[in-house]
């Protein structure tokens, strides 16, 4: 660190690089205020120099050799906001290795790779932050880590991906196409690279895995997280579940029962008078709940260039005011606690189940004879016309169920000649339990 000045190594220049550039230098004197030193961003790496791009920068700054960031030792900080994996990692462990601090929003690295990060920067007596990985512009993960280290939490649920929420909402208050939305979602910078991440739930299973990790102090992998995404709810869907009083939304859940724990993400029914059903568009919400504290619940804009990089400068000056007080490095409390995930027989939740069925005498008598079997019992029933009356189609919500009994029932359903297609089966989350 030059004497007055911090130097900042920027991997990436897309949609999060150009909001850090644009609040670095427009919020200067405030962050200097803050810090009590200048923050120049001195190198800027990029794949294609010669892109035309929307903001100014020296002509000297721009480089496509990773070497120029993670090899200066002009440089005190990088800030990753390249994506992906590779050739990211090396470049990260590389700039550790030279006693650079980093901050990044990737959260393909940190939930795949943070352990081995994580514990290069403890060796080498660096900080790494990465808040905007969740979440966005909403400062869950200090929240976690500082807000809630005096409690433990038994329940966080979260909308944390921009893009399918953005895709649902558009989908359930406007009827809107699909592939027409997703389009939108990619056009507004909100989507991955690759948005397939987005819209199959990887994207929001890394984001859970992250805060599973943090907030229960476990070492959560990847592996651990159960992971469904958006592409098969139907309009249809939205609609029954509209009927019944609930919105579908893309929910990231993670839950600790005594010392057992289960991290998910799927489409689920959150019934209307739950906060988290009214969490709309580009818009991400968590809620946490702690054993002391009860419910508490955090919302902001999920995604897009400013809010996703006042995430990442806030790190940055965090790192800049570590620097200053000879305490980088030190900050971060590795997962302490042993790790036991619940088996499908101790996940239990309320289930959304939707069927196609022949019209004909006995059919509901032999599905809720199936479902008693199995230890479900149910909530609410509707059944009404389909295919011009040729058949019916049923939809239940149960009562809390096990995973396991819920799974065997739909095996069932789809095995006997009287149910046609199981269109369905969502949790339920929200409302009477
Ligand atoms: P973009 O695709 O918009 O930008 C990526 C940038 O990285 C581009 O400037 C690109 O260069 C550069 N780049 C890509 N690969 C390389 C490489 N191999 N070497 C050098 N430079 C490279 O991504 P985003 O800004 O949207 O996302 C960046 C990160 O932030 C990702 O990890 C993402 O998950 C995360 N994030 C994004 C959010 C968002 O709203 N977009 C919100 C929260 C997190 P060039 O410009 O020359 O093509
Ligand atoms: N693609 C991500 C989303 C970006 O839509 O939420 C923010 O992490």
């Amino acid at each position: 660190m030059r004497e007055n000045t911090v130097k900042i190594g920027l991997m990436g220049l897309g949609t999060v690089g150009t909001g850090v550039v644009r609040i670095v230098q427009g919020h200067q004197e405030d962050l200097q205020k803050q810090t009590g030193l200048a923050i120049e961003i001195a190198k800027v790496l990029v794949k294609n120099a010669e892109k035309e791009r929307n903001i100014s920068l020296d002509d000297d700054i721009l480089t496509t050799d990773p070497a120029d960031l993670v090899e200066n030792p002009d440089i005190d900080v990088i800030v990753e906001v390249i994506g992906g994996i590779n050739p990211t990692k090396q470049y990260m462990l590389q700039a550790l290795e030279n006693g650079k601090h980093i901050v990044t929003a990737n959260k393909d690295l940190m939930a795949l790779h943070g352990a081995e990060i994580l514990s290069k920067a403890q060796e080498k007596g660096c900080d790494v932050f990465y808040e905007a990985s969740v979440g966005g512009g909403i400062p869950i993960l200090r929240a976690l880590v500082e807000g809630f280290s005096s409690d433990r939490i038994t329940k966080m649920m979260g909308i944390v991906n921009g893009t399918t929420n953005y895709i649902m909402t558009k989908m359930s208050k406007e009827g809107a196409d699909y592939a027409e939305v997703l389009k939108e979602a990619q056009e507004l910078g909100y989507a991955e690279s690759d948005p397939t991440a987005d819209v199959e739930g990887h994207d929001a299973a890394r984001k859970m895995a992250i805060l599973g990790t943090l907030g229960f102090h476990v070492d959560m992998n990847l592996d651990d997280v159960d992971c469904e995404g958006i592409s098969r709810v139907s309009a249809e869907d939205i609609a029954h579940a509209k009927q019944l009083g609930y919105e579908i939304k893309l929910l990231g859940i993670a839950q600790r029962d005594g010392e057992l724990i289960d991290v998910s993400v799927q489409p689920t029914l959150v019934a209307r008078s739950h906060p988290l059903a009214s969490v709309n568009g580009v818009f991400n919400a968590v809620y946490v709940h702690g054993e002391a504290v009860g419910e508490t619940m955090f919302y902001g804009p999920g995604a897009g260039e400013l809010p996703t990089a006042t995430a990442v400068v806030s790190d940055l000056v965090t790192v800049v005011k570590n620097k200053k007080l000879g305490v980088n490095g030190r900050g971060s409390v590795a997962p302490y606690k042993e790790k036991h995930l619940k088996t499908d027989d101790q996940i239990v939740s309320k289930y959304f189940l939707r069927l196609i069925v022949d019209d004909k005498r006995g059919v509901l008598a032999q599905i809720t004879r199936i479902l008693a079997d199995h230890d479900v019992s149910l909530e609410q029933v509707l059944q009404q016309p389909y295919n011009d009356g040729k058949q019916s189609e049923i939809i239940l919500v149960t009562h809390q169920a096990s995973r396991k009994n819920i799974f065997d029932v739909r095996k069932l359903f789809e095995e006997i000649d009287s149910v046609y297609e199981v269109k369905s089966l969502y949790r339920v989350e929200g409302g009477e339990e």
